[in-house]
């Protein structure tokens, strides 16, 4: 009987362990999920950006200007480059990541 009720307790924090670990690493892979789509959408930018931002100009540096002078600019050139909605979003990302601080 007190084996069986030592084994029981042994169950019970193994269950317990377990829980709380599940608990953790749910958010911890949701966070790492997160981070991962943003390095997918920066990466994407970069790409976007060297093959069409530097066709009627030498390509900028990112970090020539701030993020907030980032966005007039970009509102300008996405439509010189034709870039969808999607791809302004990616170099917008890209560019933000590298802007001046
Ligand atoms: C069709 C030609 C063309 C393409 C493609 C183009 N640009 Fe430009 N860009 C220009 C012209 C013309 C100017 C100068 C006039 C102006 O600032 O609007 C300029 C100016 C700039 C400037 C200087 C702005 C300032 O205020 O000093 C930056 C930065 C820039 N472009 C970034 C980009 C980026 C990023 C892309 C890609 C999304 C891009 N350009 C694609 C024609 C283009």
């Amino acid at each position: 009987m007190k084996k069986y009720l030592y084994s029981l307790a042994l169950l019970g924090a193994v269950i317990y362990s377990c829980s709380t670990q599940t608990k953790t690493s749910t958010s911890d892979a949701a966070s790492t999920v997160a981070t991962a789509a943003k390095a997918e959408h920066i990466r994407k930018g970069e790409e976007v950006f060297s093959q069409r931002c530097g066709r009627c100009h030498d390509l900028p540096s990112p970090s020539s200007f701030t993020s907030s002078e980032w966005k007039p600019i970009m509102e300008r050139m996405a439509p010189k480059a034709k870039l969808t909605a999607e791809e302004t979003n990616w170099v917008l990302a890209y560019v933000d990541a590298n802007a001046k601080k």
